[in-house]
């Protein structure tokens, strides 16, 4: 996949509080264009494999817990730079740490419910597109 995308998720906090919108709004306000989209809800299995990196840590229960409860937007993003550019339209993990104004600040309420998931380098961006998308599915 080309360097100038990343992948991304609305998680189901932000979908249950009705954000999916405002999200995408600011999404596309920054300059996104958006290459693939899906609303979906991860099983258990799922998402145990799209946080596998994440699977010694001691809040891995609760995230698969988290992820799974209700239905997300998964999405493919492209701009230039997108991985940076997008990570800082999000803001840190932890919304008390997020700047003024990103997405995490504005919808986010805890670093496990944190409204929005982004890709952390190109490499793994190609990964968790793969993992959502076929090929036929991004434009
Ligand atoms: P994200 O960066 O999308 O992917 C890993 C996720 O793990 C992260 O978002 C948070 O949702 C979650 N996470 C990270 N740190 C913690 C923590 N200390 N407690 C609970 N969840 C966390």
């Amino acid at each position: 996949m080309h360097t100038n995308r990343t992948f991304t998720m609305i998680k189901p906090d932000a979908v249950e509080n009705g954000h999916i919108g405002a999200i995408l709004e600011k999404i596309n306000a920054a300059g996104f264009t958006i290459k693939a989209m899906k609303f979906t809800q991860l099983s258990q299995r799922d998402a145990e494999a799209f946080y596998a990196v994440h699977k010694e840590r001691p809040f891995f229960g609760e995230l698969v817990e988290f992820m799974t409860r209700g239905p997300i937007v998964a999405a493919v993003l492209e701009k230039e730079n997108a991985v940076a550019e997008f990570r800082t339209l999000i803001g840190a993990t932890n919304p008390e740490e997020a700047a003024e104004g990103t997405i995490r600040k504005l919808y986010a309420s805890s670093v496990g419910e944190n409204a929005v998931h982004g890709s952390d380098s190109d490499e793994n961006a190609a990964i968790e597109a793969a993992f959502h998308f076929s090929g036929r599915e991004i434009f």
